[in-house]
């Protein structure tokens, strides 16, 4: 660990140079291809041209001037996430915990605006919604929050994917104003919500007059062959966040309104120094038109399959493994007993994941990976699976 940094990582001995696709090379020259992709951000992998370009002529013509001034680079991503997420408004952040802190503060604001003084949003067991102590508060990794009393009050933490304990809630909370989840919970280990869950959190926010605020940070930007896992479901929700590969590497995050959130926020309300600067915007819409140009939808759908067919299959009957589950390219292999060291075992074989809350192997994959490299990732898996059952 080198010592001047703050002590948050453990980082493994490794450091890179460049890459090329879904490949990364380390200073030795060494290859490795890549599942996890930054934890999700960097979609296009590496060495795209035309974005690498653009970056270079957007950097040398303007990075930032302050929000004291219209930015056109700002409003065309505007139009354009807008338009992707079927959302109406919304304000540009530095990351995802940022876009997360700006809709709790929406959903709190909402809440006075209803009369109702100390609003409470409803949370879930497992969940991950950043560092800040709001969003830590949010979030449902206890070892993350540990230490970190006294956190926020305003928050009821619910099981998730259980409908009766919301409807629980609902029948005995007067002061709830919203729900807040991720469709599909990635630190807390590729947990799938259902179908019927999301819908019912729509229903229960109509009903109750909640609001609906979907953490798409790591499953949203087609991540699982949709733009929003929402749109999977045709659920539409009142805020909805982005963050990660929105800036493919350029620091980027979102906070997106519908509706009654729309109009929430008056100036001086909230702010960012250089959250939505006509650098970091331009690289934004860099990103989405050239996703789109590749089709990069179709790609996550279809080698998300693959590679979802090929794990099941092949880690069916493996006593190390408990399940294997995903949607798109957003996948975990749950093991029965905590597996930290499978990503060192992962590296040595040239391979880079991440594991997730504690003895979940999660696989982020850039969107372009390609069928023989989908074949590769479940090829070395298993070579891995195998190595990590016999320590
Ligand atoms: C679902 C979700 N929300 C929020 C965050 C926090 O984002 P950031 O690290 O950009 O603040 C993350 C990061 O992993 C995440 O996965």
């Amino acid at each position: 660990m080198p010592h001047r940094l703050l002590s948050t990582y453990d980082p493994l001995p490794i450091s890179f140079s460049h890459g090329e696709g879904a490949w990364i090379w380390d200073k030795e020259g060494n290859r490795y291809l890549d599942s996890i992709s930054g934890f999700g951000v960097n979609i296009l992998g590496y060495g795209n041209t035309e974005w690498i370009n653009f970056v270079q002529q957007q950097s040398s013509r303007l990075i930032h001037v302050s929000n004291m001034y219209l930015i056109p680079e700002r409003d065309e991503l505007a139009e354009r996430v807008c338009a992707k997420t079927g959302m109406d408004k919304v304000f540009f952040t530095n990351s995802g915990s940022e876009a997360n802190e700006c809709a709790i503060k929406l959903a709190r604001l909402y809440g006075h605006q209803k009369g109702i003084n100390e609003p409470t949003i409803v949370v879930f067991d497992g969940a991950f919604h950043g560092r800040t102590i709001a969003t830590l508060t949010a979030s449902g990794l206890r070892h993350m929050q540990a230490g970190f009393e006294p956190l926020a009050s305003g928050f009821l933490r619910a099981p998730f994917d259980d409908i009766n304990a919301l409807k629980h809630i609902a029948d005995n909370r007067s002061d709830v104003v919203a729900v807040m989840f991720e469709p599909i919970q990635g630190a807390g280990g590729i947990n799938l919500a259902s179908p019927a869950f999301l819908k019912e959190i729509r229903a229960l926010c109509d009903k109750h007059q909640w609001l609906m605020i979907s953490d798409e940070v790591q499953t949203g930007v087609e991540r699982t062959g949709e733009f929003l896992t929402l749109h999977h479901y045709q659920i539409e929700a009142d805020i909805v966040t982005l963050a990660k590969a929105l800036g493919n590497g350029i620091p980027i995050g979102a906070c997106l309104t519908k509706g009654v959130a729309n109009d929430l926020f008056t100036p001086e309300k909230h702010g960012s120094t250089q959250g939505g600067n006509p650098f970091v915007c331009a690289v934004a819409n860099k990103t989405l038109e050239i996703v789109e140009g590749l089709n990069l939808v179709a790609n996550a759908r279809q080698q998300g399959q693959n590679l979802l067919a090929a794990l099941t299959e092949q880690f069916a009957h493996h006593k190390a493994v408990k399940s294997v589950r995903g949607q798109g390219l957003m996948l975990g292999i749950e093991m029965h007993k905590p597996c930290k060291a499978i990503a060192k075992i992962a590296l040595e074989k040239g391979l880079l994941v991440n594991i997730a809350n504690q003895n979940v192997i999660r696989l982020l994959p850039p969107l372009v990976i390609q069928s023989h490299e989908v074949a590769m990732i479940s090829e070395k898996l298993g070579h891995v699976v195998d190595a990590f059952a016999e320590l």
